[in-house]
């Protein structure tokens, strides 16, 4: 090995990168362009709880930034204390924003049918309030809440069409109601986020539906995966 090959392999910045892949990590630069996302992530981790690695975080930005150009609206089931939904705020510029997540809605409740207590037996009391989500927000445009039982929640909103969905239900039967919600209203060339993919549920859910479908389905190496919708499907 030449010298410079050597004082190469053993710089801090190859040592550091091969003790990251030992530990199944990656540490890269970020243009940019994109710092301000890593200050919103961090920002957003200050104010509330965000269930994602920082990778899944900017994943969402990097999306909602592209989608912008595309017609439609934005929206996401499964929001809890808001904090992916801030990200998605910051990126959005003025496109209209959905969100559905059953906040306090199970707990007000005390008679629950089938479907909820499925949602309430997995999520228990842990729950977003929808007044702690509208604080976190206050300050977008265009943010809707739609509070209570996923896809019920989103009776009415069947003439809407979207350029990007962050789906983060957690559970295999919720994700595949949003796929049949979301999926024929996405505008082509928009783009679904569906967060838990490791869970072998719900990335069987991702593969049964995308079967025979055309989209462009990609793995994501930080727990998520990303449809690009194609055609009209
Ligand atoms: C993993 S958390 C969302 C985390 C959030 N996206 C974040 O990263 O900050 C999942 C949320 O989905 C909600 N949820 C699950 N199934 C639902 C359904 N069928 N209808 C409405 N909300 C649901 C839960 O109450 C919970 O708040």
């Amino acid at each position: 090995m030449s010298p410079a090959a050597l004082r190469q392999r053993l710089s801090p910045g190859a040592l550091l990168r091969r003790l990251l892949a030992a530990r199944g990590s990656i540490q890269t630069p970020v243009a940019t362009e994109w710092r301000a996302s890593l200050t919103a992530i961090d920002e957003t981790r200050r104010r509330t709880a965000l269930l994602m690695n920082d990778a899944a975080a900017l994943q969402i930005q990097i999306c909602v930034a592209a989608a912008r150009r595309l017609p439609g609206e934005m929206a996401e089931a499964g929001v809890l204390t808001g904090g992916s939904a801030r990200l998605i705020c910051e990126a959005k510029g003025q496109t209209p924003l959905h969100l559905f997540d059953v906040f306090e809605t199970l707990q007000e409740d005390g008679t629950v049918d089938a479907e909820a207590a499925v949602v309430r037996a997995h999520f228990g009391a842990v729950h977003g309030q929808r007044i702690q989500v509208e604080r976190l927000l206050a300050g977008y445009p265009a943010v809707m809440l739609h509070p209570g039982l996923f896809p019920r929640s989103a009776a009415g909103l069947e003439a809407l069409r979207f350029s990007f969905v962050h789906l983060d239900l957690d559970l295999p039967k919720g994700t595949r109601e949003g796929l049949a919600f979301f999926y024929p209203r996405l505008s082509p060339g928009g783009m679904l986020i569906g967060d838990d993919y490791g869970d072998p549920g719900v990335r069987g859910v991702f593969a049964d539906y995308f079967a025979d479908r055309p989209d462009t389905v990609i793995a994501l190496p930080w727990g998520q995966v990303l449809i690009v919708k194609q055609g009209e499907g």
